[in-house]
């Protein structure tokens, strides 16, 4: 432990995940065990009517992870090879990766001052080659529908969304991921619903479009095991569904400790000059924002980040540090401003259901004793 410190707070911590029920998930790997129930089993079916009910979606089905479910969302809405898909680049390399091996080319537009996908943006993006707008439902918050779908339904585009971060996330009391024709949420351990491994779902919102996921997401066969096409193998282990059932049924306390978590974090930096904060959990009736990452603007963040590891908080920067047309390894050409001057300055602070509020005291109490030492 540091000098004077009451103790560390990790960024998440991940044992957690398992320790936070580990006796019901014990329970859990039992029966599936003991019936031998691994693969396309009941609980996975269980788990896929009762998200849809959540989300108030029309069909859900379990994939191997949300990367997979992009690719496949964006093949059974019916993106076309060698069409241009706009997506926000601040998302994860997974977006952009998911419409590139769909076929279609990524073209990465600037996010507006919630850092999320800039409608205007996405509005001066949009040629004749242009088949969809794939938003990023980025840290529990979900971007301004109604402006992409007006865009997308004046165009004749499809809308395709990323809510692999936001899970229960509302714009107009309307869920992520059903706005669309379909869409992929992750369960990987850090996210909000996580699962131990990897996972994933895709959310159809329509028969077409659930019929033709399910084939392609199972080798291209229907539920009777005819082969209707080809298909992928990417499918959700029984046994992550059968924890994820346990844990959807828990959800909304995991929501709402995280919007509390937020909003102490707000009153916590209020006044701090040098921190831009997210939306707050009551900012306005438009935004549901579930809080998947609690993600700062700071001056000086390089500096900030070591002072907060000396204090011992971790701190993440989003997506390594660059933006995903910042990467040259994935050769786009365009130049993004205002994005880029973010990246300069993008920091995310630990946010998960077991921090306490005098976790979040501390952390906003480091910020402030770093800047008041800069002054
Ligand atoms: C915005 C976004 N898109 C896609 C993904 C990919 O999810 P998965 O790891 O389940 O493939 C992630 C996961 O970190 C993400 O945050």
């Amino acid at each position: 432990m540091m000098p004077g410190l009451a103790r560390m707070i990790p960024f998440f911590p991940y044992s957690q995940v398992f320790l936070q029920d580990e006796e019901e998930l014990v329970g859990i790997f039992r029966d599936v065990g003991r019936r031998g129930a691994f693969i396309e089993q009941e609980d996975l079916r269980r788990f896929e009517e009762n998200l849809a009910a959540y989300l108030q979606a029309w069909r859900v089905i379990g994939v191997a992870n949300a990367t997979d479910g992009l690719q496949i969302a964006l093949r059974v809405a019916g993106v076309e090879p060698r069409t241009e898909v706009i997506f926000s680049s601040h998302t994860m390399v997974a977006t952009a990766a998911a419409i590139h091996f769909a076929g279609a080319i990524p073209v990465p537009v600037e996010c507006g001052a919630d850092h999320l996908m800039d409608p205007q943006a996405a509005a001066a993006a949009i040629t004749p080659r242009t088949s969809a707008i794939l938003p990023t439902q980025l840290n529990g918050r979900t971007a301004d529908m109604k402006a992409l779908r007006r865009l997308a339904s004046q165009d004749g585009l499809l809308l395709v969304e990323d809510a692999a971060q936001a899970l229960g996330s509302r714009f107009e009391r309307q869920c992520a991921g059903t706005f669309g024709a379909a869409a992929a949420v992750s369960f990987y351990p850090a996210k909000l619903l996580g699962c131990l491994g990897d996972g994933g779902a895709v959310i159809a919102n329509s028969e077409e479009v659930a019929e033709r996921a399910r084939a392609l997401h199972d080798h291209g066969r229907d539920g009777r095991g005819n082969v209707t096409g080809w298909g992928f193998n990417s499918r959700l282990d029984n046994l992550q569904a059968a924890i994820l059932n346990y844990r959807l049924s828990k959800y909304d306390a995991v929501i709402a400790r995280r919007r509390e978590l937020a909003r102490a974090y707000h009153a916590a930096l209020e006044g701090v000059a040098e921190v831009v904060r997210p939306p707050a959990p009551d900012e306005n009736e438009i935004h549901f924002d579930v809080y998947q990452n609690y993600e700062i603007e700071a001056v000086e963040r390089e500096r900030l980040r070591e002072f907060l590891t000396g204090r011992g908080v971790g701190t993440l920067l989003p997506w390594g540090g660059k933006a995903v047309h910042q990467w040259n390894a994935l050769g786009f050409e365009v130049r993004l401003p205002a994005t880029e001057r973010l990246f300069e300055r993008v920091l995310l602070l630990p946010m998960h259901a077991w921090l306490s509020e005098d976790d979040v005291t501390m952390v906003a109490a480091a910020v402030r004793e770093f800047y008041r030492g800069r002054s």
